[in-house]
């Protein structure tokens, strides 16, 4: 499909631990949408770029110190300062390939010890995706892959909670993909769901916000 006006992209989400593989499987994703012609673009969040993004990033790098409450609320601002932007081009058609949304701001923050619904309510009003793609891997193996890179949350006992938080974030829109498959099975699986969900929206289903 072109994607005209009568029909809307598909906001498409991976999630999981750090080093379970979603950078690499998003882009993978992005190019396979390419190919067939598909109006997508690739985002991640948080997105470093805009001035928000900047303090997070200083955050994560531990060049800045912020209180858990204030940085939660950062990355949420991150997203929002891209809502409008993001609705405007799913409806024109584009779908969307996400690299982290809400669900890694509620894990993240709630993993820390805040409180789960603290940390649901700033995402409320958010754009809801029509698909999650869960990498799952048990945090020893993430944590043997090539090792963590350094930044704040990359630590074994945190990435355990964390994964924890995540279990109580699973909602119909999940799919859960098991991370430890080799990269081209994942790749298959992946095409496979979110051509499925295209395919969905291109027919009608409509646009909703979390936390629906
Ligand atoms: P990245 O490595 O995907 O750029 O993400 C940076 C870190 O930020 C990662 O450890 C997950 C964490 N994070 C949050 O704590 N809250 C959020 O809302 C997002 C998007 C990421």
């Amino acid at each position: 499909s072109s994607g005209g006006n009568d029909s809307r992209g598909a906001l498409v989400v991976l999630e999981g631990l750090d080093r379970c593989g979603k950078t690499t499987q998003s882009s993978s994703l992005h190019k396979y949408l390419e190919g067939l012609g598909h109006p997508a673009e690739l985002w991640r969040f948080p997105d470093r770029t805009t001035s928000v993004g900047q303090m997070i990033s200083s955050y994560l790098s531990n060049q800045s110190q912020l209180d858990d409450c204030t940085i939660h609320l950062l990355f949420s601002a991150n997203r929002w300062e891209k809502r409008s932007l993001m609705e405007s081009k799913l409806k024109s058609g584009t779908t969307i390939i996400v690299d982290r949304y809400s669900y890694s701001g509620v894990a993240f923050s709630s993993a820390k010890g805040l409180d789960f619904d603290w940390c649901k309510a700033p995402e409320n009003g958010l754009l809801a995706p029509d698909v999650v793609l869960y990498l799952d891997i048990p945090p020893e193996k993430a944590a043997e892959r090539g090792g963590y890179g350094g930044e704040r949350y990359e630590q074994l006992e945190f990435q355990m909670k964390v994964r924890q938080s995540y279990q109580a974030l699973h909602d119909a829109s999940w799919k859960i993909i098991d991370a430890c498959q080799p990269v081209k099975d994942i790749e298959k699986q992946l095409q496979e769901i979110v051509f499925k969900s295209i395919e969905t929206c291109r027919k009608g289903k409509s646009l909703t916000c979390l936390w629906s």
